[in-house]
């Protein structure tokens, strides 16, 4: 059985992180206990002293990092990046629908979800709510059912004779989550009310705004298999390696800079204020290195290790792979390559992150995409693109991406905690560090 107090911590994470909302309160609050202090962009400060830092964006992007003191045109960053978000359904504006007897409420997809796994789920829902209080006043704040309130029932094979062969989803009309068995009018902002006054009793709600909620499935993530080889869970994409990078900065040295980025919006093109297409990194790079010709200096002698599921080979469907390239589960990390730079791997930094496994005690494993099949993208090479540090891309290796739950390898995770802590450690003089610099 693999185990390690790492896993209970990760998997505690995700259980407890159901939006990226409520991933990023967790991790803010892992920071704080290990000594890390908020940065916030509106106030006037630029290149802190030695410390350890965190700075927030929008409530949903992260960036921690560790200052040694050195000047940063010398050292350069150890950056590492993942996404906080995953494909989900949310709730839209005006949400009640009384069909029958059943009240429901209607949803929106959020990414690119494997919608078939969300029927016959136990759904809770989760999110943010924007209030009025007595005085006028707006607020916001978190608040999560966690008790299962909800649930999509498929049709009954009865009714639908090729459900097996020929099933399709209408995202309109077939997602629309059973909420209560009630033939009363129902005001939705009433329930809000009472679970926002439930875990915030200051609040003082007069009225509800708006609201960003997404339902989640309420099963517990576990560690499975007839030898605990794998993990299941909601999320793992992409929350096992947020955790994994500020796990590794928490137990970084601090004699080295360190950095890591977290941006939510991956799953739907990271083009917002704070996904990785907007300013948010280069607007922190700015504030630590805000001479310009510093700052390019330092950004030359950076590299950032961009950490995102990848796709594991799938024993079922192994004619969806290129044969040559076959990552297997709790065979260490994967490389992932693409000529057209879908990932930002090159063979420098591709070179570096392999050599960083073996180091670590482990092997690389190298993705690639079919040429017949379209590649997916994710935040390496957004971040290489807007701030001109190298990069590579990188993702333990998972099963059924995109699914409501999804399948890693209890290896795996560890493995690359291993590798990203040997990366936040690797001194300026050591050979490695050196060689991606040339
Ligand atoms: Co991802």
């Amino acid at each position: 059985m693999v185990h390690s107090p790492k896993i209970d911590q990760l998997l505690d994470f995700i259980s407890h992180s159901p939006t990226p909302l409520h991933a990023t309160r967790q991790l803010i609050a892992l920071l704080q206990k290990n000594g890390f202090s908020q940065l916030r962009i509106e106030d006037d400060w630029t290149t802190p002293g030695p410390g350890n830092y965190y700075v927030v964006g929008n409530h949903s992007a992260l960036a921690a990092f560790t200052i040694s003191g050195t000047p940063l045109a010398v050292s350069g960053l150890r950056l590492a990046g993942a996404h906080t978000d995953s494909p989900c359904l949310k709730l839209k504006p005006n949400p009640t629908r009384q069909k029958n007897n059943i009240l429901q409420l209607v949803v929106e997809v959020y990414g690119g979800a494997l919608l078939s796994t969300w029927f016959d789920r136990d759904l809770s829902l989760a999110g943010r709510l924007s209030w009025l209080d007595e005085k006028g006043e707006l607020h916001s704040g978190l608040i999560n059912f966690q008790r299962p309130i909800a649930i999509i029932p498929s049709l009954a094979i009865h009714l639908d004779r090729e459900a097996n062969s020929k099933k399709t989803i209408n995202k309109q009309t077939d997602l629309v989550p059973l909420l209560a068995a009630s033939e009363d009018e129902c005001d939705f902002t009433d329930i809000l009310r009472q679970q926002i006054t439930q875990e915030h009793p200051k609040a003082g709600v007069k009225e509800i705004v708006g609201h960003d909620l997404f339902f989640y499935d309420t099963q517990q993530p576990a560690q499975i298999g007839l030898h605990g080889d794998f993990f299941t869970g909601a999320r793992m994409d992409n929350l096992l390696s947020c955790f994994t990078l500020i796990d590794a900065l928490i137990h970084a040295p601090e004699s080295l800079d360190s950095l890591v980025v977290l941006n939510p919006h991956e799953e739907v093109g990271s083009v917002s204020a704070v996904g990785a297409q907007g300013p948010f990194l280069s607007i922190l790079l700015k504030r630590l290195q805000p001479d310009s010709v510093k700052r390019q200096q330092m950004l030359a002698r950076s590299l950032l290790i961009s950490v995102d599921n990848a796709h594991g080979a799938h024993p079922n469907f192994m004619e969806k792979y290129d044969q040559e390239h076959l990552p297997l589960l709790n065979k260490g990390p994967v490389i992932k390559w693409n000529a057209n730079q879908r990932y930002a791997t090159d063979t420098v930094t591709g070179g570096f992150f392999r050599a960083l496994c073996r180091r670590a005690g482990t092997d690389a494993q190298d993705f690639v995409m079919r040429n017949d099949m379209a590649c997916g993208s994710t935040i390496g090479p957004l971040t290489a693109a807007a701030t001109g540090i190298k990069t590579v891309d990188v993702g333990v290796p998972s099963l059924a991406m995109h699914s409501i739950r999804e399948t890693v390898g209890s290896k795996d995770f560890l493995y690359m905690a291993d590798v990203m802590q040997l990366f936040f450690s690797l001194d300026p003089q050591d050979v490695l560090w050196q060689g991606q610099q040339q």
